[in-house]
């Protein structure tokens, strides 16, 4: 088996309490304050107990807090660029003191997911956090909309799952980084690429998916199924495209499909970093960003999300970021390519908004296959007939 390259911070966390020792938990739980948690806090404890968030053993306190946001490192200078924070109502949290443990319970199921040892409570400034996390504090963007639409009062703490949240559907695509470490050594892959996406894979990302495949054993196709925006494509529909993608265009042998079941924060070139660390954790030595990568409207320049990795050493980093152009189809190279590869002017290049792509999709029309591959059209307009599109 080939070695695997370190995850961050050195150790690969596990936070998931045995089979053997379940039952104590839950009896300990069942004596403990029971808080609710939602849907993105569950899949939180989640991601920080299989330790795709390593070297995270639990919602950050406030020296982490505020170090992380001040400047992208744990208190201990670890490179750490997104707040894993868990908010709570000032009227709940008051009730509970630091050094006591909780049980945090799913509100919809009921289900005791966790419990979290509080070390901290504190009181932060949301616009500070804004504006140093999304670079604005405008409530348009939807990750200042969602962090401002939480309670500015944190608990920071470490955190044991004693229930892991069961997928609701392709449970067969969740790995935890364990596992992917093991897959990836036992195929004898030493080089692997992660790709983050929340979108359908259009001939932009098949470009540059395959142009890092050239130089790396293999891809691993990591699209992101946890909370998006209401306005982006289904993680259902997108699995089912992946998979029409794959069967059709991708040797078999050297990709590899996993969901990251993470919630998407729209912080641009912070979740840049971010992605890249979680995707170490996850045995990748490579990670593609390209074009405005975690980024929503204009809020973000084309490549900060590239630039921001120079403000930290390659030996900090670990996972050797690949940096793309922003990739078009020039029809009068006949094929995929960059300003870096392609010398014509912007009138042989084949741009479609995102807008214009879903006009399509909506109306039945497939966009042109220099843009999407023709099977991912037919399973995005088939897609597109569910209720939820049909505005
Ligand atoms: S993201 O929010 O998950 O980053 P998306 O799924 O669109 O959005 O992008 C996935 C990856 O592909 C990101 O690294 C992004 O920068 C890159 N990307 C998307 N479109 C292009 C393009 N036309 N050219 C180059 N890179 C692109």
């Amino acid at each position: 088996m080939t070695q695997s390259i370190a995850p961050h911070g050195g150790t690969l966390v596990n936070r998931v309490i045995p089979d053997g020792e379940k039952e104590a938990a839950l009896q300990k739980a069942s004596g403990l304050k029971q808080i609710n948690v939602n849907a993105w806090t569950i899949s939180d404890l989640d991601l920080i107990a299989v330790g795709a968030f390593s070297p995270l053993i639990g919602f950050m306190n406030q020296r982490d807090y505020n170090s992380v946001v001040e400047t992208m490192r744990l208190a201990d200078g670890t490179v750490w660029s997104i707040p894993i924070t868990f908010a709570l109502e000032a009227s709940i949290a008051a009730i509970i003191q630091p050094g006591e443990s909780i049980a945090l319970v799913g509100e919809e199921d009921g289900i005791t997911y966790a419990i979290m040892d509080v070390s901290d409570k504190f009181t932060v400034d949301q616009k500070n956090e804004a504006v140093k996390v999304f670079k604005t504090d405008d409530t348009d963007h939807p990750g200042v909309q969602k962090l401002l639409s939480r309670s500015s009062t944190y608990l920071g703490g470490s955190i044991h799952l004693v229930n892991r949240p069961k997928p609701k559907k392709f449970e067969e695509f969740y790995f935890d980084p364990s596992e992917t470490r093991r897959l990836f050594a036992e195929k004898g892959w030493r080089t692997v690429v992660g790709f983050q996406t929340r979108n359908p894979v259009h001939r932009a990302h098949e470009y540059i998916q395959k142009s890092a495949m050239e130089i790396v054993d293999a891809l691993f196709l990591n699209p992101l199924v946890g909370e998006t925006k209401s306005d982006d494509i289904s993680a259902d529909v997108r699995m089912k495209s992946y998979l029409v993608l794959l069967e059709n265009y991708y040797p078999k042998n050297r990709v590899f499909l996993g969901v990251f079941p993470a919630a998407m924060r729209y912080a641009g070139p912070r979740e840049a970093i971010f992605h890249a660390m979680v995707r170490k954790n996850y045995g990748c030595t490579h990670f593609i960003v390209g074009r405005d990568h975690a980024g929503v409207g204009d809020y973000y320049g084309t490549y900060e999300a590239q630039e921001i990795f120079s403000n930290f050493t390659a030996e900090e980093i670990g996972i050797t970021p690949l940096f793309f152009e922003h990739s078009f189809f020039c029809t009068k190279c006949g094929n995929m390519a960059s300003s870096k590869t392609c010398p014509h002017d912007s009138s042989a290049h084949m741009h479609l908004s995102g807008t214009k792509v879903r006009a399509l999709l909506r109306n039945g029309e497939c966009p042109p296959p220099e843009f999407t591959r023709p099977e991912v059209a037919e399973v995005l307009i088939d897609g597109m007939k569910e209720p939820e599109y049909q505005v």
